[in-house]
């Protein structure tokens, strides 16, 4: 896979996502479906937009007892979506029984993601309210390594982690990245953020942009500077 800019549809219906995606007239954005679309629009929203020939992160971050995680995955798999993703808080047999659900009998799958750590999380809150008394870097390369162990494809973290996560995992390890503004735009919730530009030189493999492309006066414009910007 080549380096891409994924949109975050967080959308609340079918119909606002199409109404968005109907905006670009020539590109077939790379597409995140989130748990706020899945969970009110179904698997029926991943099929039609797979239809339309988008490519598909099915960001669900599933985190549960192995044998329900596999399950899931399995399920997961019928859908025939790009990228999922999972918690490497989950362990790593957690994500090891993700990888069996997720593979089908050809042997064929959807890439596979840890989330590292949220970046709307910083190191104060994680240190404070997750007990983990590591710095937040160290955090993320060390669930990273986990991730590489249990045969993942890659994590998502932070753009400002990325460099250091191909260090760690080396330089085919996926790094996917949110936590993604313009220079002059509003953080929001997100704390580890930085510009596209910032993301490219950082080795980011795909950032994931959400609101400052869905919130914006104009959506494909929004797009197409990220695009430029990340991918140069
Ligand atoms: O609107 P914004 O650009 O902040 O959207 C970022 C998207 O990436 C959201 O859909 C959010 O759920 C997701 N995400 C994140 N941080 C992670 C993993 C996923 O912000 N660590």
């Amino acid at each position: 896979m080549s380096r891409d800019v994924i949109v975050a549809c967080d959308f609340q219906s079918a119909e606002q996502t199409f109404a968005f995606l109907d905006r670009f007239p020539e590109e077939k954005p790379f597409v995140k479906i989130g748990m706020e679309l899945f969970y009110a629009a179904g698997p029926e929203i991943v099929r039609q937009i797979k239809a339309r020939g988008h490519r598909i992160f099915l960001d669900l971050k599933l985190h549960d007892i192995p044998n329900t995680v596999q399950k899931a995955m399995r399920v997961l798999s019928a859908l025939d979506v790009d990228i999922v993703n999972v918690h490497a808080a989950g362990t790593r047999r957690m994500m090891e029984a993700a990888l069996e659900g997720l593979t089908r009998p050809d042997g064929g799958r959807p890439l596979l993601i840890a989330v590292t750590q949220l970046t709307s999380t910083d190191e104060q809150t994680m240190q404070r309210e997750l007990l983990i008394g590591e710095s937040l870097d160290e955090t993320v390369l060390r669930y990273a390594e986990n991730a590489a162990a249990a045969g993942l494809d890659g994590v998502v973290c932070s753009p400002l982690e990325a460099g250091k996560v191909h260090a760690r995992c080396g330089a085919s390890f996926l790094t996917v990245t949110p936590g993604v503004r313009f220079a002059e735009g509003d953080v929001g919730d997100q704390k580890r953020v930085t510009t596209p530009g910032r993301a490219r030189e950082l080795g980011s493999d795909y950032i994931v942009v959400g609101r400052p492309i869905t919130a914006a006066a104009d959506p494909v414009a929004a797009y197409r500077r990220c695009v430029k910007e990340f991918l140069g």
